[in-house]
């Protein structure tokens, strides 16, 4: 699964029942949908927010869980390959929700598995079903999702965040900037795929520049597990004019919002927090709607 396969139609049908999700949770008027399903969750890498808010989704779904706590206890650490398991687990479950740090694994997976596999972060490459939870953040907190100057802001070159979001933003329509060290750019084979896909407006800037027109900005950190070689990233890492300060935002429009996926390093200080202009807690408020929303999606899950 990359961010590419999602049609306009699908992510819109997506946002829907993210909105209805959402208020029914709210309201505690949630049904148990997904009571006959069991959802293996595969994390092969570290999770706070995308592992705990499916976990929650499926809970408030009525559906059952199994590998909440990672693989660690799992045969992988016995040394079985990645789809010898997969052809395992696929016949407990329903459905796979894995994260994994080699670029493909999850099509990999999905290639032998007779289940869905969702794609949540696979090494560099991508993290598809975060945009999803992103564009509708946006929607939510600016009123809209289309027609906004979004500032991509970090290591565009490592970062699959940046690598996913890039696509659903040109789709609905943004003007996206890209602001990095040039040598951390978007790679050039993502930008000439958007820009033939959606007819994407992209420009490059530097950091001022972009903060007084932004309407968004989207950041990301110089992450030191992202880079293959420590020296590379000893170079970026103290690279202050990507972060972002009370300062450096003296310019910025009064209603800007800023999101970041996090977990933050020094890429946005805590003195930003308290500010109107901080999204990247809030956005999390609408997280286990949104995967709610895509569990609904994949598994065919019947709202009546
Ligand atoms: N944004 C995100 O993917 O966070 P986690 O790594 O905590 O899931």
């Amino acid at each position: 699964m990359h961010a590419r396969d999602f049609s306009r139609d699908e992510c819109d049908h997506i946002f829907e029942l993210t909105e209805f999700f959402y208020s029914q949770y709210k309201r505690k008027e949630l049904k148990q949908i997904a009571r006959d399903k069991m959802i293996a969750l595969l994390f092969f890498e570290p999770s706070t927010r995308t592992s705990f808010a499916f976990e929650s989704a499926i809970f408030h779904l009525g559906g059952g869980c199994m590998g909440e706590q990672g693989v660690e206890g799992t045969s992988y650490k016995k040394g079985e390959s990645l789809t010898d398991g997969i052809r395992m687990v696929d016949k407990f479950c329903d459905l796979i929700i894995m994260r994994h740090p080699e670029v493909d694994a999850p099509r990999k997976a999905a290639e032998v598995a007779d289940v869905p596999v969702i794609n949540c972060g696979d090494g560099n490459n991508q993290h598809p079903t975060q945009p999803l939870l992103e564009l509708f953040a946006i929607k939510k907190l600016k009123g809209r999702m289309t027609d906004l100057n979004v500032a991509l802001i970090g290591d565009l070159k490592h970062m699959r965040v940046d690598h996913s979001i890039v696509y659903t933003l040109a789709m609905y329509k943004n003007h996206i900037m890209y602001v990095s060290p040039p040598e951390l750019t978007m790679p050039e084979e993502i930008t000439n795929e958007v820009k033939r896909a959606y007819n994407a407006e992209i420009s490059v800037m530097e950091p001022p520049e972009a903060l007084e027109i932004a309407d968004v900005v989207y950041i990301t950190p110089v992450a030191k597990r992202r880079f293959e070689d420590p020296a590379e990233y000893e170079k970026f890492a103290s690279l202050g004019t990507y972060h972002l300060t009370k300062k450096a935002l003296e310019k910025a429009k009064k209603d800007l919002l800023i999101l970041a996926p996090l977990p933050r390093y020094e890429e946005v200080p805590t003195e930003l927090d308290e500010s109107p202009y901080q999204g990247y807690f809030k956005m999390y408020e609408y997280a286990v709607a949104s995967k709610m929303a895509i569990l609904t999606a994949v598994l065919g899950l019947d709202l009546a």
